[in-house]
């Protein structure tokens, strides 16, 4: 039988029969491929760029590549804040709960979502600041393997980067940069984010204290920042099972490899000015985990 599929929500049987499964690279990005894209298959008018996610800072650079970029000295402020701890749910409630998001408009969630993720998008619901157009839910089922990554990379950074393409970036040599400066800016309002993690097994790593460093501002992926906070080992702190957490889009984070076998939940809303109309079914590959070479 077909799984009952849109593109913002797939129901499905979960087994460890079906979880996908790729080889670990470490070159997945988070924020949008640094591989030119393909058209989507069906155009739709390109959306207005908001301020939350304008790349101011590439204005300054001339047409033909010739100013390198230059450095900034960037202060993450690493919001972390445990806003509630739910209680721990079974590995088998994690694995029959049937429906994940992508992008998909929180109320419209909670109405499809199985019982275990509407506990917690109703209890996130209760912690919507609401400042900003749009909230969104994000969400995956995922069987690992000790060893398995949830996402194909375990570098540092932040979500909701403000990513610029364009000519100018190409002049520079590349396909995208994160325009860190623009989202460091402090008076521009970053994208506001609730996390949940339903086991202990495969949490991620928050930076929990403010940093300050210097480092380009135009980056094409997060290789250097990586290198540079490992350097720095700041304080940090793994997601509690079942607790949900507040971060922004300042706040430095990595996905760490699983320490034993089990399913997890894993749901994160973001609130933002930017609307999100997916164009083709992402979802599908969305809870692959990633294997690193035996
Ligand atoms: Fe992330």
């Amino acid at each position: 039988m077909n799984p009952d599929t849109s593109l913002t929500h797939l129901r499905t049987e979960h087994s460890i029969a079906t979880q996908k499964v790729a080889p670990f690279t470490g070159e997945g990005a988070y924020h949008g491929s640094t591989k030119r894209r393909a058209p989507p298959k069906t155009a739709r008018a390109p959306q207005p760029i908001v301020d939350e996610m304008a790349p101011t800072t590439i204005a300054a650079y001339p047409a033909d590549g010739s100013r390198a970029i230059a450095p900034f000295e960037a202060t993450f402020p690493n919001v972390y804040v445990l806003e509630r701890q739910l209680p721990v749910p079974t590995q088998e409630e994690v694995r029959t709960d049937g429906v994940v998001f992508c992008w998909c408009p929180l109320d419209e969630a909670i109405g499809l979502a199985g019982p275990l993720t509407k506990r917690v998008l109703e209890a996130m619901k209760e912690l919507v600041v609401g400042d900003k157009r749009f909230v969104y839910v994000d969400s995956k089922i995922q069987y690992f393997e000790p060893g398995d990554v949830p996402v194909d990379s375990q570098h540092w950074h932040v979500d909701g980067s403000i990513v610029a393409r364009g000519p100018v970036v190409e002049a520079l040599g590349h396909n995208l940069l994160h325009d860190m400066l623009a989202r460091l800016t402090s008076t521009r309002v970053p994208p506001r984010y609730l996390a949940y993690q339903s086991s202990d097994h495969c949490a991620t790593v928050f930076a929990t204290e403010p940093l300050t460093m210097t480092m380009p501002e135009l980056i094409p992926d997060f290789d250097g920042l990586d290198a540079a906070i490992r350097e720095l080992a700041p304080p940090c702190v793994s997601q509690p099972p079942a607790s949900i957490v507040r971060t922004d889009g300042l706040s430095l984070h990595r996905a760490d490899a699983a320490t034993a076998a089990g399913w997890r939940l894993w749901v994160r809303v973001v609130e933002t000015d930017r609307e999100v109309l997916l164009d083709s079914s992402i979802i599908d590959c969305y809870g692959t985990v990633f294997r690193l070479p035996r």
